[in-house]
């Protein structure tokens, strides 16, 4: 089976279930500040799991793209190393929200991998969440029981906390989960060791491929757990692990997908995959990232300085140093084994079509920046060497190899392997150390502590009434308070609301809320998810009176103006310059307006006129 042939009997098996099938959302998140990238299919349903919103359907299932390079699921530095982990890859999933629930999710997942897919049962091995003293957790009785109908009760594996009980972060919707865990080792190596001693062991033949996970609970900040008011059902199944089973491979990188861009790279750096560990950790690293750098970049995420861009940054130079140092590619390369995958995953994901040229051209400056950085660094580290030289030291301090790392983005294994061709040490442990104050720094200037919600009205949804309205008579629903290392405030969720939410580069509508006699200030208005969130300074005495929301009318009149004349200047520039001028970025206040949007050449003057 093809990988869209494997897709599609997925989307096959759950529609006739009852499941709406959708498609995947965008892998850059744009509507929540708690996450950069979807890490997870069930992100875009977050707000069904927490009762934000109640959903329309209650089961739907979709293949996401998924990228776990940050925050709680991050799986960077395990990438290449090994051949089961990917930064981007699809995740089957279906979902019930407040529908079925375990007996279905287990009934249905095993009749797929077995009837459907058949696949070997006797390769096939379950697990259950073993429940936690600490969380007062009990064993899933009920997993058991229903898995019991399938494989022998002596066979399904309990698995603790860890491996067993899902949470999408920090706070939030969780759940104990079940996990079906495949060998794909040979006979001999079966007979010799029982893939069930392998589970959960690192192992790269034997590993997980579907997580179904239960949700009953919500995470509090002070990490107690409590039970959410609907029980819900979020599975998660790796597209490309199922492909190897169903495929007979050994390797996620064995599949047709990564093969063809495998091969690329071998032509373009004459080292052929299996040649040694070493450049076949190199060629894997290069191949994958390569496709996750092109989807977000499709997805509107370039390279930058900061936040998710940075991420992004991150992750090619990972590629590029690795082309580099192990593959001895001394130029932009992979830019072209972008082209190869716009070939290869095109037909699949147009976006990816639609955006060839912006990926090439992006990859390729970003490359040549990186390159260009790289030389500097190897000015200045010959420069420290030499010096070193001069006074017969044989160990380069810590401060030297954080000063490269840090000012020239020099990566730290180049600077141990030019040193150590020198006859010169490098104090690693230093190093080591350093960065990690600068980590705590950092960590400490960002930490956000939010508390649990305090609710007042237990209703779900904000009206939204600021299209037509500036003013409008509300109540507070429910509140938090956010402490930063800056400043301290509360967010507040209205049961109606003017208050326009910062989104598409517009910038939150601000005003003051009237309760009583006394006026609260609301200087930002937010979004998380499909929530509207208030930002206040203090919190009213009255906290359940009635309440009027009036938002600055003459400050939003001229956001409006701008937000207009955004549109204008779009059309404008597509007109003039063509239909490839996307927003890329964009920034609409009440004193100006910024549009980003990619062009391949200057703009003439004409043009701008
Ligand atoms: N949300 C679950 C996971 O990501 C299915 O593994």
């Amino acid at each position: 089976m093809k990988v869209s042939e494997i897709r599609a009997t997925f989307f096959d098996y759950f529609k006739k279930k009852g499941h709406e099938i959708q498609p995947s959302a965008s892998m850059v998140v744009k509507n929540d500040p708690t996450l950069m990238f979807t890490n997870a299919g069930m992100n875009q349903f977050k707000d069904y799991f927490l009762g934000n919103t109640n959903p329309k359907i209650k089961r739907i299932a979709n293949s996401q793209k998924c990228l776990r390079v940050s925050g709680k699921h991050n799986d960077l530095e395990e990438v290449g190393v090994d051949t089961y982990h990917h930064t981007m890859f699809e995740m089957l999933g279906n979902w019930s929200f407040g529908d079925y629930f375990k007996k279905e999710a287990i009934d249905w997942a095993w009749e797929l991998l077995t009837k459907v897919y058949k696949l070997d049962k006797s390769r096939l091995y379950v697990t259950v969440f073993a429940g936690d003293k600490l969380d007062g957790t009990k064993e899933d009785s009920e997993a058991i029981y229903f898995w019991s109908k399938h494989v022998k009760k002596d066979e399904i594996i309990k698995c603790s906390k860890k491996d067993n009980f899902w949470e999408m972060g920090d706070v939030g919707p969780c759940g104990p989960c079940s996990e079906i865990h495949m060998d794909i080792r040979t006979d001999a190596e079966r007979s010799k060791v029982k893939g069930r001693d392998l589970v959960n062991k690192d192992h790269p033949q034997v590993i997980e491929i579907w997580n179904l996970v239960f949700m009953e609970y919500l995470r509090m900040s002070d990490r107690s757990l409590i039970p959410l008011p609907e029980k819900h059902v979020d599975t998660g199944m790796g597209l490309e692990r199922l492909a190897v089973a169903l495929q007979g491979k050994k390797s996620n990188y064995d599949i047709d997908l990564f093969q063809t861009l495998i091969k690329r790279i071998e032509e373009l750096s004459r080292i052929k995959y299996g040649a040694s560990k070493k450049t076949d950790i190199a060629l894997r690293i290069v191949s994958d990232h390569v496709r996750a750098i092109s989807f977000s970049i499709a997805d509107g995420q370039l390279p930058s300085n900061t936040g998710a861009g940075y991420v992004i940054r991150r992750i090619l130079r990972r590629a590029v140093r690795y082309g580099y140092q192990v593959l001895e590619i001394k130029e932009p390369f992979m830019y072209n084994i972008a082209t190869t995958l716009v070939e290869q995953m095109g037909e699949a994901y147009p976006e990816l079509t639609n955006q060839k040229t912006l990926i090439e051209k992006v990859i390729k400056e970003e490359e040549k920046s990186f390159f260009r950085t790289l030389e500097q660094g190897i000015k200045k580290i010959n420069l420290i060497i030499n010096s070193y030289k001069e006074k017969k030291q044989k160990k380069m301090s810590s401060l030297h190899v954080f000063e490269l790392n840090d000012t020239y983005g020099f990566p730290i294994d180049l600077t141990s392997l030019i040193a150590k061709e020198n006859n010169i040490d490098v104090d690693i442990d230093g190093f080591q150390k350093l960065l990690e104050e600068q980590k705590q720094r950092s960590r400490k200037a960002s930490e956000i502590e939010t508390s649990d919600w305090m609710v007042i009205y237990d209703q779900k949804e904000t009206q939204f009434v600021g299209y037509d309205n500036t003013r409008a008579e509300t109540k507070i629903l429910r509140y938090r308070k956010v402490n930063t290392p800056k400043k301290n405030y509360f967010q507040l969720v209205l049961e109606k609301t003017p208050f326009y939410p910062e989104g598409g580069g517009q910038i939150g509508d601000t005003g003051f809320l009237e309760i009583e006699n006394e006026k609260i200030k609301i200087f930002n208005t937010k979004k998380e998810n499909e929530l509207i969130l208030h930002y206040a300074s203090s919190l009213p005495n009255n906290l359940s009176k009635k309440a009027i929301a009036i938002v600055d009318k003459k400050k939003r009149k001229k956001i409006a103006a701008n937000h207009s004349a955004t549109h204008l200047l779009h059309y404008a520039l597509r007109k003039v310059l063509g239909d490839h001028v996307e927003q890329k970025g964009s920034l609409v206040n009440d004193k100006y307006l910024r549009f980003d949007f990619s062009h391949f050449s200057k703009m003439k003057e004409e043009e701008l006129q």
